[in-house]
């Protein structure tokens, strides 16, 4: 089926469903064969025999469990439609067993995968690979075919095959011990740089960056291969996987921290190397006089200095790695951040909301996007009600925008009641993956919010016009993650709003005046 063609009628009237991230990365990698020799997502049997032993059903090693979470109402139907995030349709899932995860109840389908189409989705598509696809040169030379060497036969390509595969840019260190490694098993050199993270294409670039300190021929092909959920997340099982991964790529050895035993293709773990800091190169430590070691940057040093916009060294890493580790963290002062004040009707959230983003449009430096709740109300959410499903969905809205403007590097300023513990901490985990995010409680205690009674709501409330009344006849959690903490009853807007300034400027977000 080329890529244009629609959906074929007969699969018209089957249900879709859009899996999650991690569920798409497994079903594109079983798709591409990558996951041989898995076929389609796993039932319950093979999934309790995997994490208790790391085996499917039938003996054969397999580390992670490949599983398909679906909503209830889709489980009982014999086959169902599998769709990226726009809806493109990329599998017909023939469902085989529709079963209830023991743990959190949640339902999953098994069976085996027909694909549909190839899927589009994600960053850097024009790189990757199926194994099957490898031996396309990435990038054909210009000109010319490339010649056997006169008059004798081409030279034998190399037997070992090394696979680095990395969520991590290369710094001068690995690229070394990848030299290393790679000259001593006389292997080619194939880098898989493992999407699914926030910085899918930074990685991608920092690692095409330092394709010319690879050994030569090496090559790059992106694989989506995010980390699992907590419950999964496993180092030395993830490393199992990248070992499948790497052998159905071809594969001899797989490049590791640690030796993992019992992996698809062996591990190689490379020998120390330091900075010899007297002759200014990286190699070995056993190469290295003791008083020369130089160890490589820490993470938390690397993050100062990011944070800080100062430059990273070019003894630790090529300046094509530099550049993209700051894009990826940008100094605080031109980071994104939402600050989201939370609080009972009347608490003064708009007002102190307003204060800091009128103050901070005065100092300059910094985009200001102001998302008070009712104007939120009026426009994102016109519509809803104050039920607890549609309240969550007024905050998840909130957060969504708030997210794009912190990615963007903007000010996100957000001031709706939000009463919900959980949807709040919802809305730090989007904000956070793409910048920094920051909680006010603005804690005015509610009598104090019922005597101002601004606009007459307590009243109404009080006397059951308003049902669902927060505070009132509706339920307000008390953040215990709150950043800072503001009681407007005992202070004036103008020291509310400074304290929110001091927080800002103390945490590097923005230039003391
Ligand atoms: S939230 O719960 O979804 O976060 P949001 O901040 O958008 O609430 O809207 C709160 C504003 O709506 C209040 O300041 C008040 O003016 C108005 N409002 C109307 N009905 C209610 C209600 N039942 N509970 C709380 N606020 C209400």
């Amino acid at each position: 089926m080329t890529a244009e063609a629609g959906l074929p009628d007969t699969l018209r009237d089957l249900p879709a469903w859009t899996p999650g991230p991690v569920e798409l990365a497994d079903l594109e990698l079983i798709l591409a064969g990558v996951y041989r020799p898995l076929t389609g997502f796993l039932g319950s049997f093979d999934t309790a025999m995997v994490i208790a032993g790391g085996r499917l059903a039938d003996g054969t090693p397999w580390p992670v469990p490949v599983t398909l979470s679906v909503p209830k109402e889709l489980t009982d139907h014999e086959r169902l439609v599998l769709q990226d995030p726009e809806g493109v349709p990329l599998a017909v899932l023939r469902v085989t067993e529709a079963w209830q995860d023991p743990t959190s109840h949640g339902w999953r389908l098994a069976g085996p995968l027909e694909a549909l189409r190839a899927p589009a989705h994600g960053p850097f598509h024009g790189l990757r690979r199926r194994p099957d696809e490898l031996s396309i040169p990435q990038e054909p030379p210009a000109g010319k075919l490339a010649q056997p060497p006169e008059g004798g036969r081409p030279p034998t390509p190399p037997v070992n095959k090394l696979v680095v595969a990395t969520r991590e840019p290369l710094h001068r260190k690995q690229l070394g011990q990848i030299r290393q490694v790679s000259e001593r098993l006389g292997a080619t050199v194939l880098v898989l740089p493992l999407l699914g993270g926030e910085h899918d294409e930074s990685l991608v670039r920092a690692l095409l960056g330092v394709r010319r300190e690879l050994p030569d021929g090496a090559q790059i092909v992106p694989v989506p291969l995010p980390v699992r959920g907590a419950e999964q997340a496993d180092p030395e099982r993830d490393v199992q996987l990248q070992a499948h991964v790497a052998a159905a790529y071809g594969a001899t050895h797989l490049l590791a921290d640690q030796d993992v035993e019992g992996t698809a293709v062996p591990t190689v773990v490379p020998e120390p190397w330091a900075y010899d800091a007297d002759v200014e190169v990286w190699r070995p430590v056993a190469r290295i006089e003791p008083d020369h070691v130089q160890a490589e940057l820490t993470r938390e040093r690397l993050d100062e200095l990011l944070d800080a916009g100062e430059p990273i060294p070019d003894w630790f890493t090529p300046p094509a790695v530099a550049r993209e580790l700051a894009l990826a963290r940008p100094p605080k002062l031109s980071r994104g951040i939402t600050v989201f004040f939370t609080g009972l009707s009347g608490s003064g959230k708009s007002t102190v909301a307003r204060g800091l983003a009128d103050a901070l449009i005065e100092r300059g430096g910094r985009t200001v996007t102001l998302l008070d709740g009712d104007v939120v109300r009026r426009m994102l959410s016109s519509g809803l009600t104050f039920s607890r499903a549609d309240r969550d969905l007024n905050i998840r809205r909130i957060g969504f925008v708030a997210a794009e403007i912190t990615r963007h590097g903007g000010t996100a300023i957000c001031a709706p009641i939000a009463p919900y513990a959980a949807t709040r901490a919802e809305v730090r985990r989007m904000v956070s993956a793409v910048g920094d995010f920051i909680l006010v409680h603005v804690s005015t205690p509610l009598e104090e919010c019922e005597r101002r009674d601004r606009k007459g709501l307590y009243a109404k409330a009080r006397a059951g016009v308003i049902p669902e009344f927060t505070g009132i006849s509706d339920p307000y959690e008390k953040p215990d993650d709150a950043d800072l903490t503001l009681d407007t009853s005992r202070m004036s807007p103008r020291e509310a709003v400074d304290k929110v300034l001091d927080l800002l400027v103390d945490g590097g977000w923005v230039r003391p005046a």
